[in-house]
């Protein structure tokens, strides 16, 4: 089957997305794997990455859907500390090598929705 690109998936109602809580996580497929994903408030605007480590690719958060350091200024892996700007993915310290995956995501009217791409697509039922 032929994956569907530039689709607006609704992600979750802008109100489960505020700062400083617990990330939304969301399921995608990545290169044809199934992959998690997570969205999250920052400074406003909503950011969406997958939850895959640029070090190792390995699940971040280090409890369910908590990705932000101490701070609340960086997403941190648990499990070697890479640190990674929240606006943009990339790599500020640690391990990793490059940067986060990015979702595309679009928020309006009150919703969220994230949008596929030709790495990223929905699981398929
Ligand atoms: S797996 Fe994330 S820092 Fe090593």
């Amino acid at each position: 089957m032929t994956a569907t690109v530039g689709v607006e998936v609704f992600l979750c109602d802008s109100a489960a997305l505020v700062q400083g809580a617990e990330a939304v996580p969301f399921e995608v497929v990545y290169l044809g794997r199934n992959c998690r994903a997570f969205a999250f408030r920052f400074e406003g605007q909503v950011y969406a990455y997958l939850n895959r480590c640029a070090h190792v690719p390995m699940e971040m958060d280090y409890q369910p859907n908590r990705f932000f350091d101490s701070t609340g200024q960086w997403l941190m892996c648990s499990t070697h500390g890479a640190m990674y700007s929240p606006q943009t993915g990339t790599c500020r310290a640690g391990p990793c090598r490059g940067g986060l995956i990015p979702v595309k995501v679009h928020e309006a009217d009150g919703k969220v929705h994230w949008h596929t791409s030709s790495q990223i697509t929905q699981l398929e039922f």
